[in-house]
Parts: structure tokens; C-alpha cells; sequence
């Protein structure tokens, strides 16, 4: 088992690094995660390869992607991306009547089954003559490759990819499955950490920031949610995990309910009220049934 000081030194670093908070209880995680780099280093354990990490930034930084959770799956949680199509995206297919491209940031994208997820409505969805980017990002460069490269073992496609989906947009190479290259072109991918100051990519119509601030001690999640309010058009939305939440967090931003989901909006100014607008609500709706259900789960 990893020594309690190479424990510390492991999450003082990954706190650093990532701003992830890694409690004591995760000595197995850990161990788990960096035992193949320290075989692949040549060290005997993992105690002498958390000694090399002291001195070498490369292999901290590899230490690092290892050690990120990159739990995900197709339309994860099912009711986000049902507001978003039967809610958002009629509110913003009005709002940008004049440009007719929608701009949409995966931040934390994991594998790219978010991103794919929301590519895949955005191309059953949006009427023709319209366009669209999805920027996936994330702070490792494993999983940015793997959004890249678009390919998904069978166990990652029997978690929630529906059938009459995986026949539309994969095609089975070897073992896996690769998305099409169409939608692979709607997808641009970028190494951002959450933790330090974003770089200047624009304005979103959509934010997914999903999953991930779960990690993150009260002040990052705070942090980065102000940094967020920069990157949301005064129209857009920003989604958040089905347990995260910016209420006693960050009141610049308006929680309103959109079909079974939550929504953030950017609150403006007062007097100020953006162009489109979803009903504020004190809870999610139950489903509505007068909405033809485009989501279903049926295993692949
Ligand atoms: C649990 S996954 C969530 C994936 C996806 N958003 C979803 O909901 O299914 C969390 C992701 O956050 C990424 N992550 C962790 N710390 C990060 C940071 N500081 N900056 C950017 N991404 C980070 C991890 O690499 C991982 O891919």
C-alpha cells in the first residue's frame, strides 16, 4: 500500500495541478492508477515512483491525467439533454435566427461522450441552412485524444447509446466503434484546466459543466463559476451535473427549471432581461408527455 507521505505528496500535487481534492480513503485509487506508470518508469513500487515525481514536472504531469475520474457516458442522466432539445435549443434556434451557428463548450468532456451526445441532437435537430461547433475540452490529454479519435469499446456503447443511433452514426472498426466523420468535424478539442484562467475562447450559446465540480473544494467551484459568467452569452445557458448546483455559491446566476432539468443563466443587470427566457420555476416539471421523446436507452 502507498505510504501516507507519498499519499500527501499525491494529492498536494493533483490539488495544485488540478485544483482536485483527493481525501485519505483513496490510498487504493491512487495506488491503482499509478502502478502501470511506475512498471512503465522501470521503479519497483509505487512509493519510488512518487519519489521521482518529486523531481520531475513530465512525469507529474502524466501522474496527473492517470489520476483524473473520468466516469461518463451517451446522454448521460437522459433529462439535461432532453431539455435541450425540447427547451434550449427552441429558445436559441429563435435568438439566433440572424447568424444561424450555435457555438456550445464541453468543458471537462472526459472521452467526448458528452460532446457526441449533443452532436448527435444538434444533427437530427437543427434545420437546414444552420451550423454548429461543440469545443470539447478537458485537463487531460488522454481523454482529448480519445475525443479525437472517436472510437468506443462495446461496454462504452452498451451505456446509453441507443440502438437506431449506433447504427446512424458508427461503423465497427476492429473491436470498437467509430463515430462518423461528420460529426467528428463539428468537434474542436483544447487542453483546458478549470482551475486556471481560461483562455480567451468567446462567447457560448450552451455550456455543459457537467460532473466535474464535484472534485473541487467550495472556493475553486466558486472561482470558476464567476470565470464561467464571462463565457455564457447574456442569452445562453449553462448546465450544470444533476447533484451540482450554484445556489449559495455564485448568485450571479439564475437557476430556472427546463423540462426535468436544471438550467443557469446569466443574471443581468437589472432592468436588463435577455432576449429568450425559459419559466422560473421552483422545481423541475415532471415530463411532459405532449413532447415526442427522441431520447430512449435501448442498449445497443
Ligand atoms: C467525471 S468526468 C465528467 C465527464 C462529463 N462532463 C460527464 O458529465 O459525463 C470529469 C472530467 O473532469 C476532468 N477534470 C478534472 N479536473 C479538471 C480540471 N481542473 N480542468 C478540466 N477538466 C478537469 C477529468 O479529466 C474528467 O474527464
Amino acid at each position: 500500500m502507498i505510504s501516507p507521505s507519498s499519499f500527501g505528496f499525491v494529492a498536494d500535487f493533483l490539488l495544485r495541478e488540478t485544483a482536485m481534492v483527493c481525501e485519505p480513503g483513496k490510498e487504493y485509487l491512487v495506488e491503482a492508477r499509478l502502478l502501470p506508470l511506475a512498471r512503465a518508469a522501470g521503479v519497483a513500487d509505487v512509493d519510488r515512483y512518487v519519489d521521482l515525481l518529486r523531481t520531475d514536472a513530465v512525469e507529474r504531469g502524466r501522474a496527473a491525467d492517470a489520476l483524473t475520474i473520468n466516469e461518463t457516458s451517451w446522454f448521460r442522466d437522459l433529462a439535461p439533454y432532453q431539455a435541450f432539445t425540447d427547451v434550449l435549443l427552441p429558445q436559441l434556434l429563435a435568438a439566433r435566427q440572424d447568424r444561424r451557428h450555435l457555438e456550445i463548450w464541453s468543458a471537462a468532456c472526459s472521452s467526448g461522450q458528452e460532446a457526441y451526445s449533443i452532436a448527435m441532437l444538434l444533427d437530427e435537430s437543427l434545420p437546414p441552412g444552420w451550423t454548429y461547433r461543440i469545443h470539447a475540452t478537458d485537463v487531460s490529454p488522454t481523454m482529448l485524444e480519445r475525443v479525437r479519435a472517436g472510437r468506443y469499446s462495446q461496454v462504452e456503447m452498451n451505456r446509453g447509446m441507443p440502438a437506431n443511433r449506433l447504427v446512424k452514426y458508427f461503423t465497427r472498426v476492429g473491436r470498437e466503434w467509430e463515430v462518423s466523420a461528420d460529426l467528428r468535424r463539428t468537434i474542436t478539442t483544447e487542453k483546458i484546466n478549470l482551475a486556471a484562467p481560461l483562455p480567451g475562447i468567446g462567447l457560448y450559446d450552451f455550456v455543459l459543466l457537467r460532473n466535474v465540480l464535484i472534485y473541487f473544494d467550495v472556493d475553486v467551484k466558486r472561482d470558476i463559476l464567476r470565470r464561467f459568467r464571462a463565457r455564457v452569452a447574456p442569452d445562453g445557458f449553462l448546465m450544470l451535473g444533476s447533484t451540482e448546483t450554484t445556489l449559495d455559491l455564485d448568485d450571479t446566476w439564475i437557476r430556472e427549471a427546463a423540462g426535468r432539468a436544471w438550467v443557469h443563466r446569466p443574471r443581468q443587470p437589472a432592468g436588463v432581461r435577455p432576449a429568450t427566457g425559459t419559466a422560473t420555476a421552483t422545481s423541475p416539471a415532471t415530463p411532459s408527455t405532449s413532447h415526442p421523446t427522441r431520447l430512449t436507452t435501448t442498449g445497443a
